[in-house]
């Protein structure tokens, strides 16, 4: 049959969408682009905030609703809200196929193959404790999401993470190296090691480098050590990893940063609030000085390194002080970029017991205010590449202009410059920069690798 799936949510639903992708064409199906001419719509879910549930809900509605036109369309969800909801799902989108779990996702031909057949509504959630989820991709990308640490087991008090992508479990180095090496033998430059806090990587499994030679360069610590030797298998050129929490930002983890060439000058560090108060309601086990001393340990080992983060506008209690303290910390840290949400309460994550008690136009509010900041700021970050160089690894023609090509260089910024001679994607070109935007830099190039 075809197939097409949407995915919204994290890289995570999009690593396993790529999986899941490679998993129906093995059994002989085909991937389209046109949903109309799909015989299985896959939707792969998120349930971070209430918005991205009934986002997929209202978009399941839908395609149930289009069987007038297309009877024979086989419905299924995946992710994070289908780990969530479970059968229930049968009762809000009726006429949906079947149900699968995070870490199920195996299991997808053989019922969307049944649902063919007609086996009527079918869930499949799995064990959340499961590590046998596939790690496949397909062919012809640049980059790739490898997944290194499943699970969290972290409860931050507003995350339903934890509820529905299970305990942590860390890969075993050699399978996750082995994997690296096939996708640099198939032409992936750049690759991102995936995990909700990545940098638990090994930490409660500890045999993930059981049988190992030691580190070359004398780490220690499980994460840095999988920077190293996958800094060392050829054809990789970029290494990225997210997502990462302050207890992890660790001396080894700077070092590696500083010393392995294909790894990234850039870390997605959420710090969620700049008030201590908001911090501790929220568990996130670090206070604001000690957030701050992680981005000095890192910045000390590596000046250039660009940190990008994720905040909560409105999390039960926060007031105008909590709130000025995190537009504080934005001016301390200087975020190269953020991303801002607006708190949402997740049934059952211990956050739910306390009153939603800030109003929803104080939250619009202060999200407009940290935008704006944001703005302000990223713009600056971005000025201080004007008149320099930069390494930029070529993707294509940007959307928006085909004359220009579009890229991003290691600190993870979108780079759009004119092309010049025979240019290939994937190629690393260097870009002097000559104009800056809050999210974009634009420039020239002057060599090529
Ligand atoms: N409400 C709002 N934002 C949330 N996030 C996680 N849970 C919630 C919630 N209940 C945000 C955090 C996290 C990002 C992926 O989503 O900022 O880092
Ligand atoms: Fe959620 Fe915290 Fe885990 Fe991140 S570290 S996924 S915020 S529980």
């Amino acid at each position: 049959m075809t197939f097409r799936i949407h995915t919204y949510g994290c890289q995570m639903n999009v690593r396993d969408s790529e999986a899941v992708t490679a998993l129906l064409e093995q059994a002989g199906h085909q991937p389209v682009a046109d949903e109309r001419k799909a015989d299985l719509v896959l939707v792969n879910s998120c349930s971070v905030r209430g918005k991205a549930e009934d986002k997929a809900i209202g978009k399941l509605r839908l395609l149930v609703k289009g069987r007038r036109r297309h009877p024979a369309r086989i419905v299924g969800v995946m992710g994070c809200m289908a780990q969530r909801l479970g059968t229930e799902l049968f009762d809000l989108v009726p006429g949906l196929d079947f149900v699968v779990g995070t870490r199920a996702a195996r299991h997808v031909p053989r019922l969307a193959e049944a649902a063919a057949a007609g086996a009527g509504p079918q869930a499949i959630l799995g064990r959340l404790d499961d590590p046998e989820v596939p790690h496949l991709h397909g062919q012809g990308a640049l980059s790739a999401f490898v997944t290194v640490l499943l699970g969290c087991n972290r409860r931050c008090a507003y995350c339903i993470v934890p509820d529905v992508r299970g305990p942590e479990y860390s890969r075993p180095a050699d399978e996750i190296l082995s994997e690296l090496a096939t996708l640099a033998g198939e032409g992936v430059r750049e690759v991102t090691l995936l995990g909700q806090s990545v940098l638990n990587y090994g930490r409660q499994k500890t045999d993930v480098w059981a049988g190992a030679a030691p580190s070359p360069r004398g780490f220690s610590e499980p994460f840095p050590r999988l920077l190293e030797a996958a800094s060392a298998i050829p054809g990789i050129q970029r290494l990225r990893f997210t997502s990462s929490h302050p207890s992890g930002c660790t001396a080894e983890l700077a070092r590696a940063m500083a010393e392995l060439p294909p790894v990234c000058a850039h870390i997605h560090l959420p710090v969620q609030s700049g008030s201590n108060r908001i911090l501790r309601r929220m568990r996130r086990g670090y206070t604001v000085e000690q957030y701050v001393a992680a981005v000095g340990r890192l910045r000390a080992a590596v000046p250039e390194c660009a940190i990008t983060t994720d905040v909560i506008v409105g999390f039960p209690g926060e007031t105008e002080e909590d709130f000025e303290a995190t537009r504080a910390l934005y001016r301390q840290v200087g975020f190269d970029n953020s991303f801002i949400f607006k708190y949402s309460p997740r049934p059952g994550t211990p956050a739910a017991d306390a009153a939603d008690d800030v109003p929803d136009a104080v939250k619009d509010e202060r999200n407009r205010i940290l935008l704006e900041d944001q703005d302000r700021i990223g713009l600056a970050c971005n000025e201080r590449w004007i008149g320099r160089e930069t390494e930029v690894l070529a993707e294509g023609p940007s959307l928006r202009n085909p004359a220009r090509w579009s890229g991003r260089n290691g600190q993870n910024k979108i780079v759009l410059f004119e092309p010049r001679g025979a240019l290939a994607p994937g190629a690393l070109v260097r870009v002097r920069i000559d104009r800056a935007k809050p999210q974009t830099l634009y420039g020239r190039i002057v060599g090529e690798e």
